[in-house]
């Protein structure tokens, strides 16, 4: 008798622990859960110590006592565990609701890219000689003197060199220099490709100029070669004039002046009627009503000559464009420290 009290006592004991759990406090429910598991059913707990006291009772007894033990073990275990179970779907229900994503709220803006003016002018140029059946072509940046100067017809004494103050690298002995132009890569695709030619390489170009509204010591150019049998001065007219009308609009006017490089013979500057003005004449002209717009001629001879083409055979065009001044010229731009600076209220005006 003594015995079943004690073991009531014990599941009472364990179903007060578990009416005087705060299941309010819903945080703290899995630890509560776990202590009571190992206060009440674990191995130490209160039931199992009882069954240490089987040795005591009297050997006919022991199988009533045993079934009393194992009720009331079963009984705690079923309580716990439901409990469990409970506690389990409330901590569930407070992360659902505590945890909860409003979908229908709108998102954060990833804010839209936009291109560099300076990548817009690339493509417009190479897109619009792409589409008359020019290739691309590249070249390093780094570039020896032979193909920046000396095969352009450019030997060492060359007054041209001084125009283009020219980065050399260090230890090179003059061998190695940044490409001061592009037309470097003429010299590489003629090397390596015979007529008919028909080519554009834009890239970066260096100079030791000293940073101003109107010179950086990086900038960019488009270089263009057309080498075949009978290309004439005509050609260059005629692709030069119909290029200023594609970027700048069909009523623009071109003119060729007379010039020099030592890669063309004859040269020319080429000149557009200005964008702003229609040729009157206004501020961002200078009153003149032109504005230049790039360099051009016949591929000089020796030029031909020094990539193993016979010029007795073949003529061929070239023309060297500024994509920075042509993106200053397009985006009303009057300071090209802007084009570098990556500001991005200012980038953010192309998207
Ligand atoms: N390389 C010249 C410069 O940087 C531009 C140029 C002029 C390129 C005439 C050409 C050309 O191909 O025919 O000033």
């Amino acid at each position: 008798m003594e015995m079943e009290k004690e073991i009531s006592a014990i599941v009472s004991h364990a179903e007060n622990a578990l009416q005087a759990v705060d299941t309010a406090d819903v945080a703290a429910l899995p630890h509560r859960v776990e202590d009571l598991k190992s206060k009440f059913i674990g191995k130490n707990s209160e039931i199992n110590n009882v069954y240490r006291l089987m040795k005591n009772v009297a050997p006919a007894d022991r199988p009533v006592f045993g079934k009393l033990v194992n009720d009331a073990k079963k009984r705690i275990e079923d309580r716990i565990l439901s409990f469990e179970s409970a506690c389990e779907e409330l901590v569930l229900r407070f992360r659902l609701s505590a945890e909860q994503i409003d979908v229908t709220l709108p998102g954060k803006s990833a804010g839209k890219g936009a291109l560099h003016p300076l990548t817009l002018a690339r493509n417009l140029l190479t897109d619009y000689f792409i589409s008359l059946g020019f290739e691309v072509a590249d070249g390093p940046e780094i570039e020896t003197d032979y193909y920046n100067f000396e095969a352009l017809n450019t030997p060492a004494d060359h007054p041209a060199r001084d125009a283009q103050d020219t980065f050399y690298i260090d230890g090179s002995g003059g061998k190695y220099l940044l490409r001061s132009q592009t037309s470097a890569t003429q010299i590489r695709t003629m090397e390596n490709k015979k007529p008919p030619i028909k080519m554009i390489a834009p890239g970066r170009v260096y100079r030791a100029d000293e940073v101003d509204a109107t010179h950086s010591p990086v900038f960019h150019q488009l270089e263009g070669l057309v080498v075949d049998k009978g290309i004439t001065m005509c050609d260059l007219k005629g692709i030069l004039d119909a290029l200023a009308k594609h970027l700048f609009g069909e009523s623009v006017a071109t003119r060729f002046r007379p010039s020099f490089f030592p890669f063309t013979e004859p040269s020319v500057e080429v000149d557009a009627s200005c964008v702003k003005c229609g040729g009157k004449g206004c501020k961002a002209c200078r009153g003149a009503g032109w504005i230049e717009v790039l360099g051009a001629g016949m591929v000089n001879r020796a030029v031909l000559r020094n990539c193993g083409i016979d010029p007795q055979k073949y003529s061929g065009f070239a023309f060297g464009v500024g994509i920075d001044r042509i993106a200053n010229l397009l985006y009303g731009i009057n300071d090209m420290r802007v084009l570098f600076e990556n500001d991005v209220r200012f980038l953010r005006q192309f998207r």
